[in-house]
């Protein structure tokens, strides 16, 4: 008996492994390391101490699913691999609904015709569009704003349809807020193939010096000190949802937010990372990226309740661990 990873090399994928396997559970990974390395094999293997099946395949290709399914015996599966980028999505949304769709569709045709009904949908909160009120609840309205979000949305309505359907399937969305950090063997860690966009990614690279300075995505957005406020949450308390919502799976679809419940914004997370590091962190105010919502925090209330799981560590540990996993400290 073993779950099924798809996406198991990339960033939340991997600490998910990293999870998973010390709670004793067998995991058999699918991935095609669009955006991950193969190296990170052999450091879940090192972390894990264990034997972990490995398929290089595109989740999309239906003869590979195939054959991972007739070679292992898969009880569920977790779903994160997909494309996340949200300006490439804009430039390229037929890749994005091509990967992203047509991966989720084989994955569950395949998962039908063997029995095998138990998903993890890695989705995330870009379902709740520009939020109209924070915290957001897992009832607040639904909306995309790109194609990559459509795709999440899409994807969400497909496990809804397929479980008003047919009474045997066990679906739990699980929408991600900001994750950030890294583990603390310092050897898992966000490592993108290409630029990175995501504000904590390219942090590092501005204390590392490799960019000259990191832009503050406008200051006169309706928020305290005028940046936007997210809510980031540590990637290994995020890979921990994903074992607590493998334990709690049940009939039907159920999504649940997994957040830390606070918002900070983007200047006091550059506060707090140059207080825990000690880096030196050029900043620059620039003007607004299309597309961001000033406020997005969740209500995690649900996943505390039903999952038995909550956020525990802080943003100081999050900046800590990333940096230090990027070797940026001493
Ligand atoms: N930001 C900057 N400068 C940068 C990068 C980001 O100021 O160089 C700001 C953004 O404007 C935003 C905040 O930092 O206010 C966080 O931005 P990220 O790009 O890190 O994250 P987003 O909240 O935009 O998006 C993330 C994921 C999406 C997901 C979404 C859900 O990247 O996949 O959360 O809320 F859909």
């Amino acid at each position: 008996m073993a779950v099924l990873i798809t996406g198991g090399t990339g960033y939340i994928g991997s600490h998910t492994v990293a999870e998973l396997s010390a709670e004793g559970v067998d995991v058999v990974i699918a991935d095609n390391f669009f955006n991950s390395k193969p190296k990170t094999l052999d450091i879940l293997r090192e972390i894990t101490g264990r034997e972990i099946k490995f398929h290089e395949a595109d989740v999309g290709d239906k003869a590979a699913l195939e054959k991972i399914f007739s070679e292992n015996d898969i009880t569920a599966v977790v779903h994160f691999a997909g494309y996340k980028a949200v300006a490439e999505s804009v430039s390229k949304p037929l890749g994005y609904y091509g990967n992203n769709i047509r991966g989720a569709l084989a994955l569950l045709e395949t998962m039908g015709e063997r029995g095998c009904k138990s998903l993890i949908f890695s989705s995330s909160a870009t379902v709740y569009g520009i939020p109209e009120n924070v915290p957001v609840t897992e009832e607040s309205p639904l909306s995309a704003i790109n194609p990559y979000g459509r795709t999440k949305l899409i994807i969400e309505d497909m496990c809804r349809d397929l479980c008003n359907s047919d009474d045997g399937w066990s679906i739990t969305l699980l929408r991600y807020f900001n994750p950030v950090g890294a583990h603390k063997s310092g050897k898992l860690r966000e490592d993108p193939n290409g630029a990175p966009n995501n504000l904590m990614p390219v942090m590092l690279k501005a204390a590392a010096g490799e960019i000259p300075e990191l832009g503050v995505f406008g200051n006169d957005y309706p928020t305290p000190d005028g940046t936007c406020i997210r809510d980031y949450i540590h990637v290994v308390d995020l890979a921990k949802g994903h074992v607590a919502a493998l334990k709690a799976m049940k009939k039907g679809v159920h999504a649940y937010n997994l957040g830390t419940g606070k918002g900070y914004s983007v200047l006091e997370i550059i506060e707090t990372f140059k207080r825990v590091t000690g880096a030196d962190l050029p900043c620059k105010i620039v003007p607004r990226r299309a597309g961001d919502a000033a406020e997005c925090w969740s209500d995690p209330s649900k996943a505390k309740r039903e999952l038995n799981w909550e956020a525990g560590f802080s943003l100081e540990e999050m900046c800590k661990d990333a940096a230090a996993a990027a070797g940026l400290l001493l």
